[in-house]
């Protein structure tokens, strides 16, 4: 007889205009690590939501039950005193508290009212160490980089003697050894009886480390399927989640390729508050008309300090070198001449540089190109909308129109929108950062398709990606980028992961 720790069933939410979750029913079992996939939009993030009390019971349909008793929580604190701790798509750590202050926030250390932080910063030293973390309690969080922020939440989440812990796209923003760490860890903390539920969109992780996973689609429960044994395939998944075979991950392209649009000489970037510190090193590439060139390269080898210092030394001081649009030089020292000249980059952190959360879609999308959408002075109101609606209809962004605020959308889709807003711009050079991180394996698809469009059209596409498979599906040639030096290029054709790997771990040749 199996034993669920966790039972949701038909469990229904609505927002105004949208049926989020319908008649959803999840059952987990106790000790096990539970997936859960789905398309952008399916309803994942707001099935744990409901669960762990941030929609309160009342505002949802259904019934849960943990640990063998109903439960209605009226507070995400409810849940936690049951054991439920989730950690969102979105990290929630204050950046300029300490470690030990974020793990026992609302849930301090106290001896008769005063805070005792020698207990705090023991208690939080032993649980950095059950999470393999190897700083100090009292290093800002917003020092850590994401993999070991995201180690903090588990330590936050262990001081709270979690049962369930629920982590939703934990390694969206993780390199490979960072993911590996996590992964491993919650099989360790399985080991010790936590059960976990996991959202995510990297189908090979999930294929390794889940016991089981549901499907969901359109905010219902298509299946759940036993993961034990390995029979369940990468391609029985999709078929789950997007109802049909996806029998190639990547469209096919044949690149037309032109003249040189961009090209950049001698690149050094210094490191904002660090002067002494080359985060770039005498950068050169190009990259021609219909070209779409990839930048691979490991965690902070430079590739998005590169590129924002590009798009109008958005990072970087010192900047030194010589940027030319077809063969002329020119100057981008700020965004607005970048821009002016041409150039866009859609960046990889879509809420602190992409999006404005409380503006519709629509505004979202016109934001960089109002130039294009207004006469004297005066944005055309009814272009913006038909502008809007005609990216909402190719990206397919879920969503009931296009006047959706962007902070409601689900994370896949936040995406789509910071890239519609760059391809409007129209843009000669167009520089995607990480362009499919958190997106679903169908919608990736389109996206692809998107890019070969552009390069069609005769633009210059730079697609900076953690995920080798994706530069070495989609681009024609492909520059390696280790500790802030250019140490290769190949033609797409010629190369494999492990050639990539080998530059990218190059070590620097010679001495400037
Ligand atoms: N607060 C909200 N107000 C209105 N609509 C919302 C709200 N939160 C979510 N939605 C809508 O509910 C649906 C499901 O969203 P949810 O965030 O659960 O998707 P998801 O499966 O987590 O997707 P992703 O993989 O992109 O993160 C989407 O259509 C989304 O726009
Ligand atoms: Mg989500």
């Amino acid at each position: 007889m199996s034993d669920h720790i966790l039972e949701m069933h038909s469990i229904t939410k609505t927002f105004p205009g949208v049926k989020a979750l319908q008649d959803v029913t999840l059952n987990v079992e106790r000790g096990e690590i539970h997936a859960i996939c789905g398309e952008n939009g399916a309803g994942k993030s707001t099935l744990m939501k409901v669960l762990s009390g941030v929609y309160p019971a009342g505002t949802y349909d259904g019934d849960i039950v943990f640990d063998g008793e109903k439960v209605e929580f009226g507070s995400i604190n409810d849940s936690e005193d049951k054991g439920i701790v989730i950690i969102h798509q979105e990290l929630a750590l204050v950046p300029f508290l300490s470690v030990a202050e974020n793990i026992f926030l609302g849930n301090e250390r106290s001896a008769r009212g005063l805070i005792d932080w020698n207990k705090a910063n023991s208690d939080a030293a032993a649980l950095l160490a059950r999470v393999g973390l190897d700083e100090l309690p009292v290093t800002p969080v917003g020092q850590l980089g994401v993999g070991k922020q995201q180690l903090v939440e588990i330590a936050k989440a262990l001081s709270k003697r979690v049962k369930l812990l629920i982590l939703d796209e934990p390694t969206a923003a993780l390199n490979d050894s960072d993911s590996e760490h996590l992964l491993g860890l919650l099989r360790q903390l399985q080991e010790q009886g936590i059960t976990s539920i996991m959202i995510s969109h990297k189908l090979g992780e999930i294929a390794s480390i889940a016991d089981s996973t549901t499907i969901i689609r359109d905010g219902r429960t298509i299946e759940t399927l036993d993961m034990r044994g390995g029979g369940v395939t990468q391609e029985r998944i999709i078929k789950g989640m997007v109802g049909r075979e996806l029998d190639q991950r990547y469209p096919d392209h044949v690149a037309n390729v032109g003249d040189e649009v961009l090209r950049v000489e001698d690149w050094t970037v210094h490191h904002p508050t660090q002067p002494g510190r080359v985060v770039v090193d005498g950068a050169s590439l190009n990259v021609r008309a219909g070209e779409i060139v990839g930048i691979a390269g490991l965690m902070g080898a430079g590739r998005t300090e590169l590129a924002m210092s590009l798009f109008g030394r958005s990072y970087g001081r010192d900047i030194s070198g010589k940027v030319f649009l077809r063969g002329k030089e020119i100057r981008t020292r700020t965004v607005s001449e970048a821009i002016g000249h041409g150039i866009a980059y859609a960046t990889e952190d879509r809420k602190k540089y992409g999006l404005n959360l409380i503006e519709d879609i629509r505004r979202n999308v016109s934001a960089a190109s109002l130039d294009k959408l207004s006469q004297g002075g005066w944005v055309n109101g009814n272009e913006e909308v038909k502008v809007a609606e005609d990216y909402r209809r190719e990206m397919n962004i879920k969503a009931p129109t296009v006047m959706a605020l962007a902070g409601k959308l689900s994370g896949g889709n936040q995406q789509k929108v910071v890239l519609s807003k760059w391809i409007h711009t129209d843009p000669d050079v167009l520089i995607l950062d990480e362009p499919t991180r958190g997106i679903d394996v169908g919608a990736k698809y389109e996206i692809y398709t998107i890019i070969n469009r552009l390069a069609d059209e005769g633009k210059a596409v730079i697609v900076i990606s953690s995920e080798l498979p994706e530069l070495l599906g989609i681009c024609d040639r492909i520059y390696t980028l280790s500790a802030g030096r250019i140490t290769g290029v190949l033609p797409s054709s010629e190369a494999t992961q492990e050639s990539l790997m080998e530059l990218m771990t190059k070590e620097r040749d010679h001495v400037r």
